[in-house]
């Protein structure tokens, strides 16, 4: 078993701590005041005698106070800082300052890193604070988190409690936000950082992520770039409320705080009760988010998702196809045209279940996860059993967090409801949030699963839906500790997600919440996928998965084939959604025969092309958003298979058209270059199909992809000889 040494390695009177990648390093000094500084994160340093060379309080104030104002690792409210501080506490007697010394540390390995944690203490008050970071060397991403406990005789409150905090001296800082809505998911834009905080934050407690999402860039030597620059990318693994405070300080230094969002939520914690941040996950790239994006892709695929080295599950979806009018005459039907389309899986979504209440659209049956009998006599069993005779798997929506009031279980329990009790209800979606900081609400959501896997094991898969934020905060369960219902209630959710996982290790299951609004790395510990978007229209599709590929992999992003946007063909809508995990959500009566059969055969070739699209190395080639194409190459990697989709979306009139240098290839190698996904009947038009090019052709000259059409695709795959 690996043993911990001290973090701290000494030289002279220098006591450092380096938390370090393959590339980057993040360096941390226990200053001669013993607090701890962060004096350098960047490119790692070749030679380790150089650490020394880095002064803890080289970023001192104009003010030459040099001994006060260095970059603490973790500055805490009151002390002489000034600026926006990671942690804030109000001590048992009412203190609002707390100053952190050093009091030891350890460095050990973990699988694919190395861990290192800091403690802390205050010398006034007994709180201790553990700085925690695992630096993985190969992926080149570190992930920071931080736990708080304390020995005070009464409660103190947490007012500020961030996961880590970043400083960097730049001549400029440019951020790249996400922000979103329902069918908007992952829009990108950018702005300089001046002087200043520009917060990202949300208070929609449950359905978290609906306007912004918990991932940013800094481009950090100018804009984001997409293959070159150094920029910084980092993401919260937190399934509520967070926020990014990004403030350029007096002297021009941008710190970066990322954390759950305190937003109505100060902490009461008890002595001896640890309170644990959120993992903040980040990565430094030196040549542009392309990199990054990868940096994390591989982390997510060995460290960060369920199952992220597994493989995933066609299917067919009856949302966009059905909606809630269905019976069971209905869906055996969609379970053989699931096993004639090619996909692995059915997928049932809402409307299964209630009956006092049954849920024949958004108005009732919430909470009662029972089926309707009228509807589907035979049960889940029955439904099982036609997907096993159609040679499919079966999987099943559910959205056990919430509850309608129109249902029975809000008829036998109002108090396991957030809801205020003496101002009016505001629904979202009529319907309400189950209070999950309740571990009675907790055993009941764990049972939703339990029960439907005990009486039908053959349930293959989960989507697990949220479609309402929080919106009547409170908690009959939390009493007078409301501050804590926020916080609490997304831990109640990891609580029964553990549960499962635990119980139920092997079941994939998909992370939807009215589209793409939870997608962040700790519900991605219980979660093979999330569902990216309500909007399949696949032009707008191409910009949502641009986004959203900046920090997940292929693997875990979910994309259907629907009939939004009609405009555009068939072969469009399936190829755009082939470049994620690959479904259909569309009645096979809507497609022609040569349209039923370009999707089998594309289905067939996604299915070929996984080690490159699901495990390979992704390469943003054409943005979107900055021409009136888009490129993204996969390639698997052993660089034997590649894969190119292109797409023509609003060319201009005899606009220059660019070939497309390829990446990631093995410039020796010699690649077949082949069209796939050809509409039956069609010959590829492409002037250099089947032919052989090196790799170095292929990444230097490129190949002409492109046309003056508009709403295109051309699928390109390269195979080495
Ligand atoms: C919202 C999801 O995003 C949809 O895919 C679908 O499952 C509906 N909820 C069902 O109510």
């Amino acid at each position: 078993m690996a043993t911990a040494i001290s973090a701290v390695a000494q030289y002279g009177e220098r006591n450092i701590i380096r938390i370090a990648t393959d590339n980057t390093d993040l360096v941390l000094e226990v200053g001669p005041n013993k607090r701890v500084y962060q004096t350098y994160l960047g490119p790692r340093l070749s030679h380790e005698s150089d650490l020394q060379n880095l002064s803890w309080s080289q970023h001192a104030g104009s003010d030459g106070s040099v001994s006060t104002r260095g970059w603490e690792a973790y500055s805490t409210s009151g002390n002489e800082d000034f600026f926006e501080p990671a942690l804030g506490v109000t001590h048992a007697d009412g203190n609002m300052t707390t100053y952190l010394y050093y009091v030891d540390s350890s460095q050990e390995p973990v699988p694919g890193g190395t861990y290192t944690r800091i403690i802390l203490k205050d010398n006034r008050y007994p709180v201790n604070v553990t700085l925690n970071y695992v630096a993985y060397a190969k992926e080149n991403v570190i992930k920071a988190w931080t736990e708080v406990v304390h020995q005070e005789k009464t409660l103190i409150s947490l007012f500020q409690y961030a996961s880590a905090m970043l400083y960097f001296s730049k001549a400029e800082y440019w951020l790249t936000e996400f922000s979103s809505d329902w069918a908007k998911e992952a829009h990108m834009s950018s702005q300089q950082l001046q002087f200043g905080k520009k917060v990202i934050d949300t208070k929609l407690g449950s359905r978290a992520a609906m306007h912004t999402h918990p991932f940013f860039e800094i481009g950090l030597d100018g804009s984001v770039k997409e293959h070159s620059g150094e920029v910084l990318m980092g993401t919260l693994g937190w399934t509520g409320n967070f926020r990014f405070t990004f403030e350029v300080d007096n002297v021009g230094n941008l710190r970066v705080i990322p954390g759950i969002n305190p937003y109505a939520s100060q902490y009461e914690l008890k002595a001896g009760e640890v309170f644990t941040t959120p993992e903040f996950i980040f990565t430094l790239s030196y040549d542009g988010t392309s990199q990054g994006s990868r940096n994390l892709h591989d982390w997510a695929r060995r460290y960060g998702l369920k199952d992220g080295e597994g493989s995933r599950l066609t299917l067919l979806n009856n949302w966009e196809n059905t909606a809630f009018d269905f019976n069971q005459d209905i869906l055996a039907e969609l379970m053989k045209e699931a096993k004639h389309l090619g996909v692995d899986m059915f997928l049932l979504d809402d409307g299964w279940f209630g009956n006092k209440y049954p849920r024949k659209d958004d108005h009732a049956g919430l909470g009662d996860w029972e089926v309707t009998h009228d509807k589907l006599p035979g049960g889940v069993a029955a439904l099982v059993k036609s997907a096993e005779d159609s040679g499919v798997k079966f999987g099943i929506w559910i959205e056990p967090e919430m509850v309608n009031p129109q249902s029975e279980l809000y008829e036998r329990h109002p108090d396991w409801v957030i809801e205020q009790p003496n101002r009016d209800t505001y629904y979202y979606r009529n319907q309400l949030v189950l209070d999950l900081s309740n571990p009675k609400v907790q055993d009941y959501v764990f049972g939703v699963v339990d029960n439907i896997l005990t009486e039908n094991p053959g349930v293959a898969y989960f989507k697990w839906d949220c479609n309402s934020p929080i919106t009547n905060i409170y908690s009959p369960y939390a009493k007078d500790k409301q501050g804590q219902l926020y916080v609490d209630h997304v831990r109640g959710i990891y609580n029964v997600l553990k549960r499962i996982k635990d119980k139920y290790p092997d079941v994939p299951m998909m992370l939807c919440s009215g589209g793409g609004a939870r997608c962040d790395y700790e519900a991605l510990k219980y979660f093979t996928e999330f569902w990216c978007s309500d909007n399949t229209d696949p032009v707008e599709r191409i910009y949502i998965q641009w986004g959203f590929s900046q920090f997940f992999p292929a693997k875990a992003m979910a994309a259907h084939v629907t009939s939004w946007n009609k405009n555009t063909s068939v072969k469009f809508r399936t190829d755009v959604a082939a470049m994620c995990k690959l479904g259909f959500d569309i009645g096979l009566q809507e497609l022609s025969d040569d349209e039923l059969a370009y999707c089998q055969q594309a289905i067939a070739n996604w299915k070929r092309l996984q080690p490159a699209i699901m495990d390979g190395d992704q390469y943003r080639l054409v943005s979107p958003y900055e021409t009136n194409h888009a490129a993204v190459e996969y390639v698997d990697k052993s660089k034997t298979m590649a894969v190119l989709f292109a797409y023509d979306l609003a060319p201009r009139f005899q606009e220059k058209l660019h070939a497309v240098k390829l990446q990631g290839l093995d410039p020796d190698k010699r690649y077949l270059v082949k069209e796939i996904n050809l509409m039956p009947g069609t010959e590829s038009k492409f002037a250099q199909n089947e032919k052989i090019y090196t790799g170095d052709y292929l990444m230097k000259i490129g190949l002409d992809v492109f046309t003056y059409l508009h709403n295109m695709s051309k699928i390109i795959e390269l195979k080495a000889l």
